[in-house]
């Protein structure tokens, strides 16, 4: 049976850390579902210059990616009846990455607006790994709020903030993308070699 990881792409600026754990998920081997939200459309023309048409989306999504695509299924955003909405539809788990605060605020009180919020609220009513990837700053109190409301149905939340003890003062962008991509994976269970772990040694890269 297919059990894919849902990708959920919400429109915070960091669609590169969305691109490094589809490519890190498809690189293991696993199946990978796609939702895009509205908004995320615009961060990834801003970020990447990309276009996904909901008709186009294997060409688009290839291109976005610069790869080929393996086992990775795309649902448009709008579809409320697409697999991912239902608990009775097979799946490991879901990362929403990055997360607007929007996204984290209608999945903490079940809004489910879209197919991307909905999703998540399945993930987590199902107790499936679900992992939420927030990009704001600074935060509100609201924001915070939603945070423990996620934290307490049993998200892991964590945040885009990349450590540099894994490639130092000099680390590229590409090296913080993929330290938080590992993070991401760390949570889902999913091995990779994203980024150096951490030796125990200060100062040993
Ligand atoms: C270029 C751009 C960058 C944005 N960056 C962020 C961001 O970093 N964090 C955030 O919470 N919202 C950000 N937003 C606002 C969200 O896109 C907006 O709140 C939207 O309603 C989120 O909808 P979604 O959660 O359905 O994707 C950004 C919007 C644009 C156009």
């Amino acid at each position: 049976m297919r059990e894919p990881w849902i990708i959920g792409v919400s429109g915070a600026s960091g669609t590169p850390y969305a691109k490094a754990v589809i490519g890190a998920l498809l690189d293991a081997g696993e199946s990978v579902d796609l939702v895009v939200s509205r908004a995320a459309r615009l961060t990834l023309l801003d970020e990447t210059g990309a276009t996904i048409r909901d008709a186009h989306w294997k060409d688009d999504v290839a291109a976005w990616l610069g790869r080929e695509l393996g086992d990775l299924t795309y649902w448009p955003a709008g579809d409320l009846a697409a697999g991912p909405s239902s608990g009775s539809y097979p799946a490991k788990g879901m990362a929403v990455v990055p997360a607007s605060t929007a996204a984290c605020a209608g999945i903490a009180i079940g809004l489910s607006k879209d197919l991307l919020q909905r999703a998540a609220e399945v993930n987590l009513k199902e107790r499936r790994r679900t992992v939420v990837v927030p990009r704001e700053t600074p935060v509100t109190r609201s924001h915070l709020e939603h945070l423990i409301a996620l934290l307490d149905a049993g998200a892991v939340v964590l945040p885009a903030s990349p450590g540099f003890y894994g490639s130092g003062a000099d680390a590229t962008a590409q090296q913080l993308i993929d330290f938080i991509a590992g993070k991401v994976l760390d949570s889902l269970g999913v091995e990779h070699t994203l980024m150096r772990r951490w030796s125990g040694q200060i100062g040993e890269r």
